[in-house]
């Protein structure tokens, strides 16, 4: 079986009843999703995008986390912020001012 490198996670906040509730999603974490595939596409990362329930860190949400490097992201509300994310990530490094400590 083949893994990817990075695994990437985007709370789109369901709960356990399928329910579609949650500070990320109601700030557009979903609507991101696409553009998130799409960058991972053109930039050619060997990355798995999987879109999550909560991930108890609502009030900084819109959240990302990347595996393995085990990098938390908060206030993740723009392309432009997935940009700086993906861009650190692909220079081995991390957007400093998104991460959740
Ligand atoms: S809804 Fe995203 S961390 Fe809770």
């Amino acid at each position: 079986m083949e893994k990817p490198t990075h695994h990437i996670f985007v709370c789109s906040s369901f709960r356990a009843s399928g329910e579609v509730k949650g500070k990320c999603s109601k700030k557009g974490s979903s609507d991101l999703i696409p553009y998130i595939e799409g960058e991972i596409l053109d930039r050619g990362l060997d990355a798995l995008l999987t879109s999550t329930g909560c991930m108890k860190q609502c009030d900084n949400g819109p959240v990302m986390v990347i595996y393995p490097e085990n990098l938390w992201y908060g206030n993740v509300t723009s392309e432009e912020i997935v940009d700086e994310i993906l861009d650190a990530l692909e220079d081995g490094d991390k957007a400093s001012e998104y991460i959740l400590e």
